[in-house]
């Protein structure tokens, strides 16, 4: 009887077709000189990039990005790259898609209502709302009085969003953005809520709805006609968006995980 061939189970590397280079793309690569990741921004041939592309270490203090708004503002305007031109372009903006705005706060509480966790929340009486209000889930709809008297603050949040002056760190603007996330943690931040029940509102849903919103505001400005807006400010327009709506997102974080 002929003996059993032993299969070979090493696993065989072929390593001839390795050559130098190959080896050698696995080091660490030397990068080319970096390019400018926002083209739209170069609008003159003479413009310079506006990320620094040799950036120096800023010294940012933990201490005061707790405890100091403007700081806080300062190093997130920094780090997202929020800049005047973005202030700029949703100036622009903002009367290209203003009559969209009750449709986009339609729609937000149309999603809010979805949901029994989302829902249950509107069963609370409003600051400064005396009209009727349902007890049970299921009589709350979208046409309640206190809901069309709740969408008025949303729709002034969102024109605002759009129509703010950005510019001071310790100005109005910030201080409202802060306070609007403040609000939905259960602590007081608005003088007019003073003599009304805490609102809790879990971090989670308030993210989902700011993803929400940017997501619609976004769509909206790309759908714009070419003649309103070209391509190159639409980019810059949904590039500013997204930016607010971060820094404000960061403005509800902060209160909830106390960073
Ligand atoms: C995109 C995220 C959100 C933004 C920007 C936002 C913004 C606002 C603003 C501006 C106000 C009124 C502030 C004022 O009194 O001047 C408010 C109040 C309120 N929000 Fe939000 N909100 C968001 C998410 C949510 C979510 C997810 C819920 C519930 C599921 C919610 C429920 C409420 C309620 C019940 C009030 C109280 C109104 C009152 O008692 O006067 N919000 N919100």
């Amino acid at each position: 009887m002929s003996p059993v061939p032993v299969e070979n189970t090493t696993p065989q590397i072929d390593i001839g077709s390795l050559s130098l280079s190959d080896t050698d793309s696995q080091r660490t690569p030397h990068a080319d000189k970096p390019t400018c990741p926002f083209p739209h921004e170069l609008i003159s041939e003479s413009a310079s990039c506006p990320l620094n592309v040799n950036p120096s270490t800023q010294e940012i203090s933990p201490t005061l990005l707790r405890t100091s708004l403007p700081d806080r503002i300062n190093y997130l305007k920094d780090f997202i790259l929020f800049r005047h031109t973005d202030e700029e372009i949703l100036h622009k903006v903002a009367p290209l898609v203003n009559d969209l705005i009750p449709k986009v706060v339609d729609e937000l509480y149309a999603k809010l209502f979805e949901f029994d966790v989302t829902k249950v929340i509107f069963l609370q009486r409003n600051e400064g709302f005396d009209g009727p209000l349902p007890t049970k889930l299921e009589d709350l709809t979208l046409d309640s009085p206190q809901l069309i008297y709740r969408k008025i603050f949303m729709k002034s949040w969102a024109r605002r969003v759009l129509t703010s002056d950005y510019s001071d760190p310790a100005g109005k603007t910030w201080s409202y953005m802060d306070k609007v996330g403040i609000m939905h943690t259960g602590v007081k931040a608005f003088r007019h809520r003073e003599g009304v029940k805490p609102l809790v509102v879990p971090y989670r849903d308030c993210a989902l709805s700011l993803g929400w919103v940017q997501t619609v505001l976004q769509t909206a400005i790309l759908k714009l006609d070419e003649g309103e807006l070209s391509m190159e400010e639409k980019i810059g327009a949904v590039s500013a968006v997204s930016k607010v709506i971060w820094i404000q997102n960061d403005l509800f974080a902060r209160h909830y995980i106390e960073e």
